[in-house]
């Protein structure tokens, strides 16, 4: 899209919608760098949330009482809205989960219970964050099943040609981050899909640094599972999505027990709900629905044009800012990336420089963010990361910048 066709956003009134951005740490207003850690709510979502606990607070799927049929279709409106924005009609392939690791576990035990066994391989990559790494190592454990773990080039790409042949050794499943939380890195997710559905290998797709950064359609990527959390995208934590397609949900058993998730309990047998019941045993997270959903009818006001468009002009400014400063060294420069910048100061241990960034208001992460293989795939500790939102500035890219320099001249 042509930038000067974009409509106008001032980036003070949007920064406004969230208060946090506000909050002062130490004498200063902090420079929020974390959000792939989480992102800010706006006061949208803030409001929703507080007027469901205040107004309709009740149990959904259980009452006849007016308050729990106000419940109930805020949480099923939810599911329609957060189906729409992953491009699904059919609200029976949206389970609602914890979060993204809640998901990928979901599907490993369930799923993989059924289609595991000795001889089998789940395909994931070397840049997994530990949430689709365990889960599929633990039922590996249990089903004599193995993981190809495809590797990674030294600029944080997925080496293709070791896809291939993970591939063409025969897998069951494979399982991938659409984008890396430590690299950036958007992988060509697309690709990888066709190519393991030309040899009849499902796909999942992890798609926690994804869905904040750009529209995500699951036909249109034709995957077969896709999950992500609502933190990540300006909802609230505890929360969070699995999309499944229909015919492999009706296929998977339960994973979990108890209420909701039955059609009738007797001694001699139980049957199940319909989808997406069947996978959402107990009192779900009511809030978390309709608070996502908040945060979902907040990003579509804002647009992705706007949204890719400020963060890729942050991405570039951060890295010239960044790249002026002796002896840093960029750890991820793919060539498709969201707007995360790791990086290495020297010598220096990334917990020395985040700490003298915090105590200068700027928050960003470091150490191995939950990628222990990819950190020792390339052979250190871990980075400092910033990781940027559409209501970041180049005033904290700025702050950023010069904490790097006085780090760098304190600890050399
Ligand atoms: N996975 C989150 C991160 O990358 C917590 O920081």
């Amino acid at each position: 899209m042509d930038p000067a066709t974009l409509p106008r956003i001032d980036p003070d009134t949007l920064r406004a919608d969230f208060p946090a951005l506000s909050t002062h740490v130490y004498d200063t207003t902090v420079a929020y760098l974390d959000n792939a850690a989480t992102a800010q709510k706006p006061r949208a979502v803030i409001d929703r949330i507080s007027r469901y606990y205040e107004s309709e607070n009740a149990n959904v799927h259980r009452g006849v009482h007016a308050m729990s049929q106000v419940a109930t279709n805020a949480y099923e409106g939810a599911r329609a809205g957060i189906g729409a924005f992953l491009g699904v009609d059919d609200v029976g392939e949206i389970v609602f989960t914890r979060g993204t690791t809640e998901a990928i576990n979901l599907v490993a035990s369930s799923w993989g219970r059924l289609h595991l066994h000795p001889g089998a391989n789940v395909v994931v990559t070397e840049m997994e964050h530990h949430s689709n790494i365990v889960p599929w190592q633990l039922i590996c454990q249990e089903t004599g099943a193995s993981l190809r773990v495809v590797r990674v080039t030294d600029e944080g790409e997925i080496d293709y040609e070791d896809y291939e042949r993970a591939l063409a050794e025969g897998a069951a499943l494979v399982s991938i981050v659409h984008v890396s939380n430590t690299l950036g890195t958007i992988n060509p997710v697309e690709r990888m899909i066709d190519d393991a559905h030309g040899l009849g290998v499902p796909v999942l797709v992890d798609g926690a640094q994804a869905v904040p950064h750009g529209p995500v359609d699951v036909k249109a990527l034709g995957c077969d599972f896709y999950c992500f959390s609502s933190h990540k995208l300006f909802g609230p934590t505890g929360f969070g999505v699995l999309y499944g397609r229909r015919e492999l949900l009706e296929s998977m058993p339960p994973w979990q027990g108890g209420g909701d998730m039955i059609e009738e309990v007797d001694f001699d047998g139980t049957t199940y709900n319909h989808l997406p019941h069947k996978f959402e045993a107990g009192t779900p997270h009511i809030a978390g629905a309709i608070g996502l959903a908040a945060a979902i009818a907040y990003v579509r006001g804002v647009g992705f044009d706007t949204i890719q468009q400020v963060e890729a002009d942050l991405l570039a400014y951060t890295v010239e800012r960044l790249g002026d400063i002796g002896g840093i060294r960029f750890v991820g420069t793919a060539r498709r990336k969201t707007s995360v910048v790791s990086f290495l100061v020297g010598e220096t241990h990334p917990y020395d420089v985040g700490s003298i960034l915090d105590r200068l208001g700027v928050a960003v992460r470091t150490g191995h963010h939950c990628t222990q293989p990819l950190m020792k795939r390339l052979g250190i500790p871990g980075t400092v990361r910033a990781s940027m939102s559409f209501y970041n500035t180049r005033g904290d890219i700025d702050r950023l910048a010069e904490g790097v320099e006085r780090a760098a001249a304190m600890l050399s």
